[in-house]
């Protein structure tokens, strides 16, 4: 059985967890193409070429998820995911996982409407910005990041404005996704939405 969630949404609107949520739920599996973008961008911090970073990226570099969810590795990592050749280098392996067997979820900024346009079901998860960046600023206090709230809520509007205003696959919501904005929506009603999502089109 072939079976695509696509999630999209600004950064830190809570993509993950309820991705995570669908694909325990359902038994999908779950790819957060997020890391991908991460595990370029972490190596060009180190010195590499974006293009050939991503041209050579390896089950390696994502081995230690933790590392690539600093702020400094998000800020790099919108920065090469605007370049084309780097888009497209992560490509194929995103459509692959996303027609796995057995089902996927993925979620990141264009899989509604580049990786996957015809996936089963498409959700678009947003928040305030100001929402956003407190989730993400108690995620990383919770793994002993020492940030503040005022230079997340920076990292959060710097990447937005730069993923939606890019001219390869800008981060948009595609016409057939369903909104989910979770700004006065607890985590549990928000993974039962997209549940529900899901139900409904396995349904009929
Ligand atoms: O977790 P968070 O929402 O903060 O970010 P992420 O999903 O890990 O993505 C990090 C960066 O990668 C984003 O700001 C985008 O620039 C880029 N990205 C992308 O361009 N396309 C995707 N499908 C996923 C991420």
């Amino acid at each position: 059985m072939r079976f695509t969630v696509a999630i999209d949404g600004p950064a830190a609107a809570g993509k993950g967890t309820i991705g995570r949520a669908v694909a325990e739920r359902f038994g999908f599996g779950h790819l957060d193409t997020g890391l991908l973008y991460r595990a370029v961008g972490a190596r060009v911090l180190a010195g590499e070429r974006a293009e050939a970073a991503a041209a050579s990226l390896s089950p390696d570099d994502l081995a230690d998820p933790d590392a690539l969810r600093t702020p400094e590795v998000a800020q790099a990592a919108s920065k090469v995911a605007v370049i084309p050749e780097v888009r497209a280098a992560l490509l194929e392996f995103q459509r692959a996982f996303a027609h796995r067997m057995g089902g996927a979820v993925l979620d990141g900024r264009d899989i509604g409407t580049v990786i996957c346009p015809r996936a089963e079901v498409k959700l678009f998860v947003t928040a305030s910005a100001e929402i956003r960046a407190k989730r993400r600023l108690d995620e990383l206090a919770a793994r002993g990041l020492d940030v503040d709230y005022q230079t997340v809520l920076e990292d959060v509007r710097a990447r937005d404005a730069r993923d939606a205003d890019r001219a390869a696959a800008p981060m948009v919501a595609a016409d057939d996704a369903l909104i989910l904005d979770t700004s006065e929506m607890s985590a549990e009603a928000a993974i039962a939405a997209a549940i529900a999502a899901v139900e409904a089109k396995q349904a009929g």
